[in-house]
Formats: structure tokens, sequence, C-alpha cells
């Protein structure tokens, strides 16, 4: 990080001179995920950052936009190189949900996780995560509403802010530093110690219990949630019986 921005990195460099040395800051950009990508293509290393104080084109899930005023928000991504097969990278977006809500404990926030990797306050989402694998590397994007205070028209889903249930502003750095301590410890976790993992997610879990309606790969269904099975999928008892769902739409409590 270098002095002359906002994000002056001493909060990070008294947690770990390690981790100050792998944020790269940029004071704006389009896409962190983008500029991530291109910078592990590179050969950056496992669990370097790119953080920026103003992201101009963020995207979420299912080619959505993720829009947020400029420097009140948190947008940053990181870069994973895996031991872990492939086959186990799905379990990231669990991994950084729960990090992210567990990072907000330390503010005050009663933060809960929504399948498979939004977290939510009081009914309303406050971050949302974007994982993109490639051949080599994973991407896990993170953007959290710090300071935001007014929200895109539109949105599928009401929307708050650490500021907004907090009644005051945040230091975006120490929240950085709060979800990075988790997601360093939980990203770890999909292997060895995801039984651990999944434990503490479903603790936090908002949908557990709620009747919902989601669309499968293009297949609606409802059903009641019963929580995530041992591989991360989402347990949902339908009329059909009890059903796995692997990938889903935005999910919609009835
Ligand atoms: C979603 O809820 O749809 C996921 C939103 C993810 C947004 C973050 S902001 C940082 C990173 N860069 C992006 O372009 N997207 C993610």
């Amino acid at each position: 990080m270098t002095a002359e921005n906002e994000w002056d990195g001493v909060a990070l460099r008294e947690i770990s001179p390690e981790w100050a040395e792998r944020v790269i800051f940029l004071p704006e950009c389009g896409s962190t995920n983008d500029e991530a990508r291109r910078l592990a293509i590179k050969g950056a290393p496992d669990l370097s950052v790119v953080l920026t104080g103003n992201q101009t084109a963020g995207r979420g899930r299912r080619g959505q936009r993720w829009e947020c005023q400029p420097g009140e928000g948190l947008a940053f991504s990181m870069i994973l190189r895996p031991q872990e097969p492939a086959a186990l990278w799905s379990r990231f977006a669990l991994a950084s949900g729960l990090a992210v809500a567990e990072g907000l404990d330390s503010f005050g926030m009663s933060a809960g996780v929504k399948w498979p990797n939004d977290v939510w306050v009081a009914g309303k989402k406050i971050c949302g995560v974007l994982v993109e694998a490639d051949a080599e590397f994973v991407v896990v994007g993170v953007g959290l509403n710090v300071n935001v205070t007014e929200f895109p028209e539109g949105l599928d889903h009401p929307a708050t802010s650490l500021a907004l249930e907090l009644g005051e502003r945040c230091s975006r750095e120490e929240v950085l530093v709060s979800c990075l301590r988790r997601l360093h410890l939980r990203l770890d976790q999909i292997g060895v110690g995801f039984g651990d993992l999944l434990d503490e997610w479903s603790t936090r879990c908002v949908l557990t219990g709620n009747d919902v309606r989601l669309d499968a790969g293009g297949a609606l269904k409802t059903g009641r949630v019963e929580g995530v099975s041992s591989q991360g999928e989402l347990m949902l008892r339908t009329q059909g019986g009890l059903e796995k769902v692997l990938q889903a739409s935005e999910i919609r409590v009835l």
C-alpha cells in the first residue's frame, strides 16, 4: 500500500506486515475481480488482495451490477491458489460469506449468512460475494456496504450498511482488517476443517426453517429450508421430498 492514499495500511501492517505487502490499492478501477484476475494470470501470489477506493463497474452474481457510492463501500478481491482439488472450490462461497459475517462481530453487528454467500443484517443485505474460478486460481470478490447510505433503485432485495445499522460511520480499513482476519482462517477450511466451518455457518444461516422459492437452473422450486448438507448444498424440503440444491438464483423467503 502507498502512503498517499486513505488506506495508509497502518492497521494491516500491525496485524501482519506480510498481508500488507500483498494488498494492492487502486484508487479507482472497473472491477476488482477483473483486476485480480489480470494479476493472477501474471503470477500474483496466493492471498494477494486488490482493493479499490472507487469501483466503477462492479459485478455481482448472475450478471448483475454491484454499484456503490464512491468511497463509501469496501470493494476488494482476494486471489487464492488452493491446494485442494477444484471439486471443492465451490466451498469458498460458504467460507467467504461466513468470514465476512464473523468479521462484522467486532463492530457490534449480528450478521447472518444467506446461502450461498450473502451476508445479511436485520433482514437486509449488507455484503455480496462473487467467487470466480480459473484453472489455476480462484478470485473471491467482496462488496461490503460500510458507510453507504443510498442504494441503487430496483434492487431485488432490501439493503443496509454498517453506518445505517450503527448510526455512525466506520473506518473502512478497520472493517477490511477484521474481515481479512476471518477470511484467512475460513478460506483455509474448505478441505480439512470444512465440518467445523459448516457448523459455524449453520448457526448463522438466515434461511433455515423458512419457506422459500428459488430457481435452480431453470427449475422453479418451493420448499422449506432445512439447512446445508455436509457438502454445502442447500437442503430443501419440497412436496417431492428432501432435495439438495447446488446452485440457485436469488432465493425469496415466502
Ligand atoms: C452479489 O451479491 O451479487 C455479489 C457482489 C460482489 C461485489 C464485489 S465488489 C468487489 C468485487 N468486484 C466485483 O466486480 N464484484 C465483487
